[in-house]
């Protein structure tokens, strides 16, 4: 097996590679004035297995094509399977067509991959797992998806969060606080989020949930402009929790991000290095190293 981390994914790319027992590969890579990307492989993969990790944030066209230069070029000088770990996929919230002729992004992005070659593709908690499975039915890569909620609670445990109650910011993610209520042992539960597809402004229903003098986490698959979790923080400080912790797989950290979901007042803000940024406390290395060891 051949790891080669892409420019994007370099610190994570390098653990995963020592994880699975392999020498990391980096590629040779330049960015030219006008935006475009340079690429050349530094060994050959002929006939080998290659596992190709590229995250797709910030900027996630530029890093988007060059998983592709990368993958193509694998499959131009034989590689056997390629492997694209993109720990967040950029355009996988785009899954379905939500009003009238709309791109249907991720489609799109499938497409591309595939016809670069790539055979597999792993992702760590995807938008929606549900949605993306229908996509991946129209091509052939095959798509695997892991979960980091299951570590991120692990981790809280550990800071003091040990029995707090887990919520998800709408019904789609419940699923994220039943994982991380497994761990942390304090109970589940959901807000109502409706978001205006127009003007992406985020409303959001408040049940009472009882958790006065407790604490709490909020668990999202992803943190873009953190409207959604600050105001899921504010509605839960304002039902008097003692203390509310923000949890995200990915955070785009965009500016002022961080600002308003203090602002709201969450301690602490973590999430993992599948983009790599101040928050990221939990580390997806050893989950992506043990599915490659599967895949094998
Ligand atoms: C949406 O359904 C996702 O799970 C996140 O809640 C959302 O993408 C977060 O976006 P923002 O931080 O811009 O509110």
């Amino acid at each position: 097996m051949i790891v080669i981390p892409g420019p994007s994914s370099l610190g994570l790319g390098w653990r995963i590679a020592e994880r699975c027992g392999v020498e990391p590969q980096p590629v040779e890579h330049r960015v030219f004035p006008d935006g475009e990307s340079y690429i050349k492989f530094t060994k050959p993969v002929f006939g080998e297995k290659v596992v190709i990790v590229q995250t797709t944030a910030p900027n996630p066209d530029t890093r988007l094509m060059q998983l592709l230069l990368m993958a193509r070029t694998a499959k131009d000088f034989g590689a056997k399977d390629i492997v694209a770990v993109v720990p967040y996929l950029a355009y996988a919230r785009q899954d379905k067509r939500f009003t009238e002729l709309e791109a249907l992004s991720l489609d799109v992005i499938f497409s591309l991959l595939e016809c670069s070659g790539v055979t597999d593709l792993v992702t760590v908690n995807i938008h929606n797992e549900t949605s993306t499975r229908d996509v991946e039915r129209k091509h052939r890569v095959r798509f695997h998806n892991l979960s980091a909620v299951p570590l991120l609670a692990e981790y809280l445990k550990k800071e003091g969060f040990d029995k707090a109650y887990s919520l998800s910011p709408d019904k789609g993610a419940i699923y994220i606080a039943e994982d991380a209520s497994k761990v942390l042992e304090g109970g589940y539960n959901f807000f109502e989020k409706t978001r205006d597809r127009k003007t992406g402004e985020i409303t959001m229903a408040v049940k009472d949930l009882n958790i006065s003098g407790r604490r709490a986490v909020v668990f999202d698959d992803m943190i873009s402009s953190g409207g959604t979790m600050a105001k899921a923080v504010e509605a839960l400080m304002a039902q008097g929790a003692e203390r509310v912790a923000a949890a995200c797989t990915h955070v785009l950290y965009m500016p002022g991000t961080e600002e308003k979901i203090r602002k709201a007042g969450a301690d602490p803000i973590i999430a993992t290095n599948t983009i790599e940024t101040p928050f990221s406390r939990v580390s997806v290395a050893g989950l992506i190293a043990n599915k490659l060891k599967e895949l094998e």
